[in-house]
């Protein structure tokens, strides 16, 4: 009997000392890479809105996932898009793939730079991105997106092409500028 309990007692605290330890990872790349704020719920609806209007969407991108909050969100308000994320991070990958495994969610996430991504197939991209990657992506995807592709951004904009819409969706004024603002772009308006 003594003995049960012991083995018990060494279970809970590996499991304990696991999940400890997991969360340690997750805070301390938080801290040390910083950039992972997940899109908040608000934004989200107004993401959901969006693809619901383009109802032949077949791929979906999510460029820098983080932790896959917003793909996961997505895939399960659209179950029939094919949603893929990228993120340039291990450890956000690993754990936006557990995630995926929790919510029986079959998310294609990627640990790779989004640069080194072929995007040619997708309908639509979203992304929550740093201001400096915006000008660079902005070449990357007027070269290679098709015709009629949707790209949604959050908070941070192209240099040059216009938005065919813009909606606010945190109305207060914030330190960051367009502080969760989404910013729609559609391939053929550029041209
Ligand atoms: C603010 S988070 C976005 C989170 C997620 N898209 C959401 O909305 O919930 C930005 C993420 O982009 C990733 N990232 C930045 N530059 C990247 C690159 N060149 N390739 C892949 N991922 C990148 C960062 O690692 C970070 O996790």
């Amino acid at each position: 009997m003594n003995v049960i309990i012991y083995v018990v007692i060494l279970l809970v605290a590996i499991s304990v000392f696991g999940l400890f330890l997991l969360w340690s990872i997750f805070i301390i790349d938080s801290i040390v890479r910083g950039h992972d704020l997940a899109t908040s719920r608000r934004a989200t609806k107004a993401l959901f809105k969006i693809i619901s209007e383009h109802k032949t969407a077949k791929n979906f991108y999510d460029l820098g996932c983080a932790h896959g909050e917003v793909a996961c969100r997505i895939k399960k308000k659209f179950p029939t898009l094919c949603v893929d994320a990228i993120d340039n991070n291990s450890v956000r990958i690993f754990f936006a793939k557990i995630r995926a495994f929790l919510f029986r969610q079959n998310i294609k996430f990627l640990r790779k730079d989004i640069f080194e991504m072929n995007l040619n197939d997708a309908d639509i991209i979203y992304t929550y991105l740093w201001y400096d990657v915006m000008p660079p992506l902005e070449e990357k995807l007027q070269k290679e997106l098709k015709q009629g592709a949707i790209v949604i951004t959050n908070t941070s904009n192209f240099p040059t092409w216009e938005p065919i819409q813009k909606i606010v969706t945190y109305p207060k004024v914030s330190k960051t500028p367009n502080f969760e603002t989404l910013f729609v772009y559609q391939k053929d308006n550029q041209l």
